[in-house]
């Protein structure tokens, strides 16, 4: 099934979100119901929070991006801890299935080790960088209850207030179903 994404605004996208319990949440359908979700939206990535659960897990699939490095990146990540960000700074224009039609320049490390359990349960502890290391940090932002939009300076945040203000009342022209604050 797939799930209202929630917008800009909405309170679940400020909060830490807490551990997924093992015995407590089935992982193997929320996974599932998360890249339902995601594909119907055209994005790489999207955390729980998105979809109202605020829970530590978030999906990526790089595939849509046309790039042989992200082709068979596909991954669930849970509960997640980074661990290292090293690397010099690069920016890049970042979009969010939250805040639809905006897209910013974010600076973000080159690199991350991250340990995180996959839908089986099973421990990694991965090494990654460029765009996959980038695509993490902005999902894992969503755990911590950041969005790219608090990186931006006080005047690019003045001059979008308007939009993200739409977007907090769901105003916004967008080819998936979505939830607004109210
Ligand atoms: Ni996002």
């Amino acid at each position: 099934m797939t799930y209202p994404i929630c917008l800009y605004g909405n309170p679940v996208l400020k909060i830490k979100a807490g551990k997924v319990k093992k015995d407590k949440v089935d992982v193997i359908k929320l996974s599932h119901d998360m890249f339902e979700t995601m594909y119907s939206a055209d994005g790489i990535g999207l955390a729980a929070p998105q979809i109202g659960i605020s829970l530590r897990i978030f999906v990526i699939d790089g595939a849509s991006l046309d790039e042989k490095d992200l082709e068979d990146f596909k991954r669930v990540f849970i509960n997640p801890q980074i661990i290292t960000v090293t690397g010099n700074f690069w920016e890049f224009k970042e979009g969010c299935l939250s805040i639809p039609n905006i897209n910013e320049f974010v600076s973000r490390r080159e690199e991350i080790t991250i340990s995180y359990y996959d839908e089986n349960w099973k421990f990694h502890t991965d090494r990654f960088d460029g765009m996959k290391a980038r695509i993490i940090q902005h999902e894992y932002d969503h755990i911590e209850g950041k969005l790219f939009t608090d990186y931006l300076s006080p005047l690019k945040r003045k001059l979008l207030k308007g939009k993200l203000t739409s977007i907090s009342k769901g105003i916004c022209d967008v080819p998936y179903k979505i939830k607004a604050s109210k």
